[in-house]
């Protein structure tokens, strides 16, 4: 099905003491955590816990208080500008919400970044579009406007179009919130063999819990409470072992406050 190769190897990505505020308010301190090459971590942790701040800090787009995000070594927030901007064209980002342009065709959505970066035809522009709406399962949908598809298909078409330019790291926020069962299990797999295919790394915020289990390598719990991250560890790690009640809980599903009654 995938007969393309990722052009530039996926970088190893090192988040070390990342603090990040608003103004005076910290919103987490001191969270490290690595992303091997072609490796999944999801961020996870309670609404408002700080996953979406510390993915727009690992893109490029909010800067940290203190701390750094090393792309194979090299800080992004101390890099130049150039270096900056040139690390970022190997990133796909797709924003919590999503959002597509909606006056355009889910084709022209995926090709906009192209053409923005302006190299290449457009005849190849659009042969890469229909390229990558396939691999999300949607070549017969290229020509609707977002209105005219459903949730799901919205969501996978904001993945084709993080896919636009071939990137060596996907950034995912909520990619599932609002999909059916079904549909979710089916992203999740489309995940898996974009990994295997195209060699990226994937860094997605989910609130499911059955994604995390089915993808992700390693993840990285947010406990708002304390403002501070867990120690990366493997999911079932986390949930069999983790270190504090609150993270088992959240990873087995439960309410921490609620007496269990003895089995
Ligand atoms: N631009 C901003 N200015 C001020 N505070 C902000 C800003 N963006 C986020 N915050 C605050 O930072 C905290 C973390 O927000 P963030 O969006 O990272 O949470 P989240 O873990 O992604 O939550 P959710 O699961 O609901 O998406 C919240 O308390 C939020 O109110
Ligand atoms: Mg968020």
């Amino acid at each position: 099905m995938f007969d393309d190769r990722s052009p530039t190897r996926a970088p190893s990505i090192e988040v070390r003491g990342l603090t990040m505020a608003f103004a005076a308010r910290v919103i987490m301190r001191d969270v490290d955590f690595t992303v091997k090459p072609g490796s999944i971590l999801a961020l996870i942790g309670g609404s408002g816990s700080g996953k979406s701040t510390i993915l727009r800090a690992m893109v490029g787009l909010l800067r940290p208080a203190s701390g750094s995000v090393a792309y194979d070594g090299a800080d992004y927030w101390s890099s130049p500008p150039a270096d900056r901007t040139a690390l970022a064209r190997r990133f796909g980002v797709l924003f919590q919400g999503g959002a597509l342009w909606s006056s355009l065709t889910l084709e022209e959505n995926v090709i906009l970044p192209m053409q923005m970066l302006g190299r290449g035809t457009r005849r190849d522009w659009t042969t890469k579009a229909r390229e990558r709406l396939e691999m999300v399962g949607l070549a017969d949908a290229a020509a609707r406007l977002p209105a005219e598809i459903s949730g799901g298909m919205r969501k996978r078409a904001g993945i084709a179009r993080a896919l636009a330019l071939d990137p060596s790291v996907l950034f995912l926020d909520e990619p599932s919130a609002g999909l059916d069962p079904i549909a979710s299990r089916r992203l999740d797999d489309l995940l898996l063999s974009l990994r295997e295919h195209l060699g990226a790394s994937i860094v997605i915020v989910t609130h499911e819990l059955a994604s995390v289990f089915a993808i992700a390598d390693t993840c990285v719990f947010l406990d708002a409470g304390t403002q501070t991250a867990l120690p990366q560890d493997r999911p079932t790690e986390l949930r069999d072992h983790g270190p504090t009640p609150l993270v088992r809980a959240f990873l087995r599903r439960e309410d921490p406050n609620e007496r269990r009654s003895a089995p």
